[in-house]
C-alpha cells in the first residue's frame, strides 16, 4: 500500500533518481528508501521542454513494481495533460506539470485530477509567481524551481525563496510546498524556514558514498 505523505506536516525528503546508477535502478532505490528518505521524485523529460531526455512510463511502471512508496512525477514535458494518463496509469500517484507548457493551468489542473492523481503546478526559476495563481483552487502541490529545469547537479538559485515565501501564504493547510534543484545540506534550512514542506533532492543523494549519512545531514536541518 501507498503511504500518503500528504496525511503528515512533517518535512519530506524526496529523492530523485535522475542522478541514481539506473543499471541497479532497483538497488538504489532500496537503499535511499530504507536509510530514512520519506518517497521518490520521478524527472520525466522529453527533450523538448527541456534540452535532455530522461525516461517515460515503463521506467515508472518497472519502479512502481520494486516499491510501495508515494511517486512524484514532475513532467519536464511539452503536453503534460497528454501523458499525464499514461503516467498515472504506470503508478505515479502525484503528477507535476510546468505552468509554462500549457495554455490554461487552472484547466489542465482539472484534467490531470481526472486521471485519480494528486496534481502538483511548477514554475521556472525566471516565471513569475502570478502566473500559478489562477490554478492554485485545483491543485495539492506547488513545486518552486530551484534551478533551470533539465540537469541534475546544478546550482541552487537562492532567489527563488521569495517566490516560495509568497505562495506559501496563499496555500491551505492540505496544499503542500516542494522545492526543486541544488538542495544541499547548506541550503536546505533556509528554504525550511521560508515554508517549504517536500524537498527533492537528486546528487546530494545519490552523488554521495554513503546514502544514510547524506539524509541524515539533511534531515538534521529540519529540527
Ligand atoms: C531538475 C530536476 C531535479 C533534479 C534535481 O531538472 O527536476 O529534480 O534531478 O537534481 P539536484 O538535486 O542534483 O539539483
Ligand atoms: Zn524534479
Amino acid at each position: 500500500m501507498t503511504t500518503n505523505p500528504y496525511t503528515t506536516t512533517r518535512p519530506q525528503i524526496l529523492p530523485s533518481i535522475l542522478s541514481a546508477d539506473f543499471a541497479k535502478l532497483g538497488a538504489e532505490i532500496d537503499e535511499v528508501l530504507s536509510n530514512g528518505a520519506d518517497f521518490l521524485h520521478l524527472d520525466v523529460m522529453d527533450g523538448h521542454f527541456v534540452p535532455n531526455i530522461s525516461f517515460g512510463p515503463p521506467v515508472v511502471e518497472a519502479v512502481r513494481k520494486v516499491t510501495n512508496c508515494y511517486l512524484d512525477a514532475h513532467l519536464m514535458i511539452s503536453d503534460p495533460v497528454r501523458y499525464a494518463e499514461p503516467i498515472s496509469a504506470a503508478g505515479a500517484d502525484g503528477i507535476t506539470f510546468h505552468v509554462e507548457a500549457v495554455e490554461n493551468p487552472a484547466e489542465a489542473a482539472k484534467q490531470i485530477a481526472r486521471f485519480g492523481c494528486q496534481v502538483g503546478i511548477t514554475l521556472n526559476p525566471a516565471t513569475p509567481i502570478e502566473s500559478i495563481y489562477p490554478a492554485l483552487e485545483h491543485v495539492d502541490l506547488v513545486l518552486i524551481m530551484s534551478v533551470v529545469p533539465g540537469f541534475s547537479g546544478q546550482q541552487f538559485m537562492p532567489e527563488v525563496l521569495a517566490k516560495a515565501e509568497t505562495v506559501k501564504k496563499r496555500l491551505t493547510g492540505a496544499q503542500r510546498l516542494q522545492i526543486d534543484g541544488g538542495i544541499k545540506p547548506d541550503n536546505i534550512r533556509r528554504a525550511w524556514e521560508v515554508g517549504v514542506d517536500w524537498f527533492v533532492v537528486a546528487s546530494a543523494i545519490f552523488g554521495e558514498p554513503d546514502r544514510s549519512v547524506a539524509i541524515a545531514d539533511l534531515r538534521k536541518e529540519l529540527t
